[in-house]
C-alpha cells in the first residue's frame, strides 16, 4: 500500500494507492489562502498540517486495514511558496506563496546581482519564484529575514512535521531559483545573492529516492506498522506528470488546476527565460520539463462562478459538450497576473466585447476560451525552443469540463485526451514515487499511462475561427508598468 499526499492550493488530496495501483480511497480537506494587500497570496503552513492530518485521520477510520500495510509515502505540492522557520523549526511568517507578485524589483535585483542567473537555473526571475521573495523578506521584515535559520517549499515543511526531517526533491527545488538544474544540486552563488547558504536549505534527493521516515508516533496514530518511507516526492505538475506515465521526452500534457500550464518532459534542456518559459527537473532522473506557466485557470471558472453565484456545473451545463463558434465575448485569465509569456505580475483580467445581448453562457464560454488562449501563448514560446506538440493529455479538476477540452483541442490544434480520474493526478503521481522509493523498480514499469477514456479531436472550421480570433485577443493585452 502507498499514500500519495498532494499539498495542493486550494486542499491537500491525500490518495491510497494498493499495490496493483488501484486508488483505494482518496480524502480531501480545503485550504484558505489570505491576500493581505491587492497581488499578495499567504497560506498559514499549520492549515497545511491539520488538513493533511485531518486527511489521514479520515482514511484511518474508513480504511484502518489497508492503512496499516502502507509502506511508502510520496508527497506532491504547490511550487514556489517561501516558508521561513526559525532556529526551533517553526514558520516566522505565513508563507509567500506562487501566485504571490510583491517581489518584481527583488527580481530584477537579484538578476543584477547574480548575472548567470538565467543559465543556471534555466529560467527567468519571476516574482512567484522563492529567491526574490526572500530579498523582499530582507527589504521589508528585516527581523524576520535575519531570524531565518530554514527556508523550506510547502511540501518539504509537510515533511519535516511528518519526518522531523528537512528535505527537498530536485523538481520543486527547481522552483527556487536556487537550483542548478543541469547540475540538480543548489547553486551556492545563487543562494548568496538572496543572502543565504546551504545551511539554510534543505538536503537534496531526486523525487523517487527515499528522503526520509515517518515518525514513529505519527505511524501509531495512523496504525502504520511497518514505518513508511516518505519519498522525495515532487512538484505537482511533475507529480502530475508521473501519474500519467509522462516521463518521456515528448510526453505534452496540460494543468488545468488552480493555475494552468503547457508542460514537455525533455531529456536536454533547452531553455527560453525571456519568454518565460519555465523548466524544472522532473521527478525521474536525468530528465527535465520545460513549461509554459499560466497562474489562473480553473481559478477562472470557480471565479466567475462565485460572481454569478452559481455552482461550476450550473453553468457549464448549457455550453453543451463543445463550441459551435467563439463567443462573442472575450477574456484576459490574467486575474492575479501572469507569467508566460509577460512575466507581469500586474496584469488584470478583461472582458471585451459586452452588449445587451451577452448572456451569461457567452462570458462562462469566453472565460474558458481566454485560458486556453493562454495556453496557446505556452505552446508558441515552447515552439521557440523547438518542442512541437503534436497531442496533449490533460490533467487537473478542469479536465472534467468536454466543452473545455473540446475548445483546447481546436485553439491549439492537436488532439486533447482526457483521463478517467484526472482531478487526483498529482497525489497519484506522489503515491508512484513513494512506491519507487520503497520498491526501487524501474520507473517505466510503475510509471505507465492510463487508460485515456476521451480524445476531443480539432475541427477544421473551428480550428480557423480560433486562430482568426487568437491576434485580437493577444492585442487585449496592455502592460501597465
Ligand atoms: C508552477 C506553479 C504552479 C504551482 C501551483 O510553476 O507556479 O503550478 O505549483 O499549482
Amino acid at each position: 500500500m502507498y499514500l500519495g499526499i498532494d499539498l495542493g492550493t486550494s486542499a491537500v488530496k491525500t490518495v491510497l494507492v494498493d499495490d496493483a495501483q488501484r486508488v483505494i480511497a482518496t480524502q480531501s480537506r480545503s485550504l484558505d489562502t489570505a491576500s493581505p494587500h491587492p497581488g499578495y497570496s499567504e497560506q498559514d503552513p499549520a492549515g497545511w498540517v491539520d488538513a493533511a492530518f485531518a486527511t489521514l485521520d479520515a482514511l484511518k477510520a474508513d480504511h484502518p486495514r489497508e492503512l496499516a500495510d502502507v509502506e511508502g509515502i510520496g508527497l506532491s505540492g504547490q511550487m514556489h511558496g517561501a516558508t521561513l522557520l526559525d532556529v526551533n523549526l517553526r514558520p516566522l511568517r505565513p508563507c509567500i506563496l506562487w501566485n504571490d507578485g510583491r517581489s518584481a524589483l527583488e527580481c530584477r535585483a537579484l538578476e543584477e546581482r547574480w548575472p548567470a542567473l538565467r543559465t543556471t537555473t534555466g529560467n527567468k526571475a519571476m516574482p512567484g519564484f522563492t529567491a526574490p521573495k526572500l530579498l523582499w523578506v530582507a527589504k521589508h521584515e528585516p527581523d524576520i529575514f535575519a531570524a531565518t535559520r530554514l527556508v523550506l517549499l510547502p511540501k518539504a515543511y509537510l515533511r519535516l512535521i511528518l519526518s522531523g526531517e528537512a528535505v527537498e526533491d530536485v523538481s520543486d527545488a527547481s522552483g527556487s531559483l536556487w537550483l542548478d538544474v543541469a547540475q540538480r544540486d543548489w547553486s551556492d552563488e545563487g543562494l548568496s545573492a538572496t543572502g543565504l547558504s546551504r545551511k539554510q536549505v534543505p538536503r537534496l534527493v531526486e523525487g523517487c529516492a527515499p528522503a526520509t521516515t515517518l515518525r514513529n508516533v505519527l505511524a501509531q496514530r495512523w496504525g502504520m506498522t511497518r514505518r513508511p518511507v516518505i519519498a522525495g516526492g515532487a512538484g505537482d505538475n511533475p507529480a502530475g506528470a508521473v501519474g500519467i506515465g509522462a516521463i518521456r521526452r515528448g510526453a505534452a500534457f496540460i494543468s488545468l488546476g488552480t493555475s494552468g500550464a503547457l508542460l514537455v518532459p525533455t531529456d536536454a534542456i533547452a531553455a527560453n527565460p525571456d519568454r518565460a518559459v519555465h523548466i524544472f527537473c522532473h521527478a525521474v532522473p536525468a530528465m527535465w520539463i520545460q513549461a509554459g506557466a499560466i497562474l489562473s485557470a480553473a481559478s477562472c471558472l470557480a471565479w466567475i462562478a462565485r460572481l454569478f453565484g452559481a455552482s461550476e456545473s450550473d453553468l457549464l451545463k448549457p455550453l453543451g459538450l463543445g463550441p459551435k463558434a467563439p463567443s462573442p465575448v472575450s477574456f484576459l485569465p490574467y486575474l492575479s497576473g501572469e507569467r508566460t509569456p509577460h512575466d507581469d505580475p500586474l496584469a488584470r483580467g478583461m472582458l471585451d466585447g459586452l452588449s445587451f445581448g451577452t448572456d451569461r453562457t457567452a462570458i462562462v464560454q469566453a472565460v474558458l476560451e481566454g485560458v486556453a488562449f493562454a495556453l496557446a501563448d505556452c505552446r508558441d514560446v515552447l515552439a521557440d525552443t523547438g518542442i512541437v506538440i503534436a497531442q496533449a493529455d490533460v490533467i487537473g479538476g478542469g479536465s472534467r469540463s468536454q466543452f473545455w477540452l473540446s475548445v483546447l483541442a481546436n485553439v491549439l490544434d492537436v488532439p486533447i485526451h482526457r483521463f478517467a480520474d484526472g482531478e487526483t493526478g498529482a497525489a497519484f503521481g506522489a503515491a508512484r514515487l513513494g512506491r519507487l522509493a520503497v520498491t526501487g523498480e524501474a520507473v517505466e514499469d510503475v510509471c505507465t499511462p492510463p487508460r485515456r477514456v476521451e480524445t476531443f479531436e480539432p475541427e477544421r472550421v473551428l480550428v480557423a475561427a480560433y486562430a482568426e480570433r487568437l491576434p485580437e485577443w493577444r492585442a487585449l493585452y496592455r502592460p501597465r508598468n
